[in-house]
């Protein structure tokens, strides 16, 4: 296991605190904006699918160049570092914004009953998975233990661009 430096918290007290802000937030601006709010909120909805997506887009990209270093390298040890502080710093907790943002959305916008929505989630909940196996895969690699080849890292790069194209197109074009 590297040698990682400190974290101020673990990854499910930072996930906690996350929430709390966005509840805190949207209650906040829901009582301040009234109908006004809904926009707002789309728009922090979007911000956060935006660093969603740079850290599941760059993740794979670094587990490519980790398979060239040798184990126990420095170079290593430094993709050790930038892939926890990428999961742990900016993807865990982009992620339950953009749900916890998404749901209230849906709900305000009285979606739930929408064709393009349920595809929608079935897609974030493919992507949520991804996230799940990237986020094992950044503990294999500080564990020097990852077995997936870098071929392979290649291709599972792709996966979360193919879902995040098919996701904008349903929710912008709602095609049904
Ligand atoms: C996590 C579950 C998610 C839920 C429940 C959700 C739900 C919603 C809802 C209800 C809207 C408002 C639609 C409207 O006002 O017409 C919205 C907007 C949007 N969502 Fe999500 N979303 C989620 C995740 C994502 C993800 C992962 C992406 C991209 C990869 C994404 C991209 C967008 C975009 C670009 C908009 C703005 C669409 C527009 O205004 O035309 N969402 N989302």
């Amino acid at each position: 296991m590297a040698d990682l430096p400190p974290d101020n918290a673990s990854p499910a007290k930072r996930a906690a605190i996350a929430l709390a802000i966005t509840v805190a937030l949207l209650a906040a601006v829901w009582f301040g904006l009234g109908d006004g709010a809904y926009l707002w909120v789309k728009a922090a909805h979007i911000i956060a699918v935006i660093a969603w997506m740079a850290g599941m887009l760059y993740l794979p990209r670094l587990f490519i160049y980790h398979c060239d270093a040798p184990k126990g390298s420095a170079q290593s040890e430094t993709f050790k570092v930038m892939e926890h502080r990428l999961l742990n710093v900016i993807i865990n907790p982009a992620m339950v914004l953009t749900w916890v943002l998404g749901l209230w959305l849906a709900w305000q916008g009285a979606f739930f009953s929408d064709g393009w929505l349920h595809a929608k989630l079935a897609l974030v909940i493919a992507m949520s998975g991804v996230h799940g196996f990237f986020s094992a895969s950044v503990r294999r690699f500080a564990a020097d233990a990852n077995t997936t080849s870098q071929r392979a890292w290649r291709m599972w790069n792709e996966v979360p661009t193919v879902l995040m194209i098919l996701i904008v197109l349903l929710v912008v074009v709602k095609p049904f």
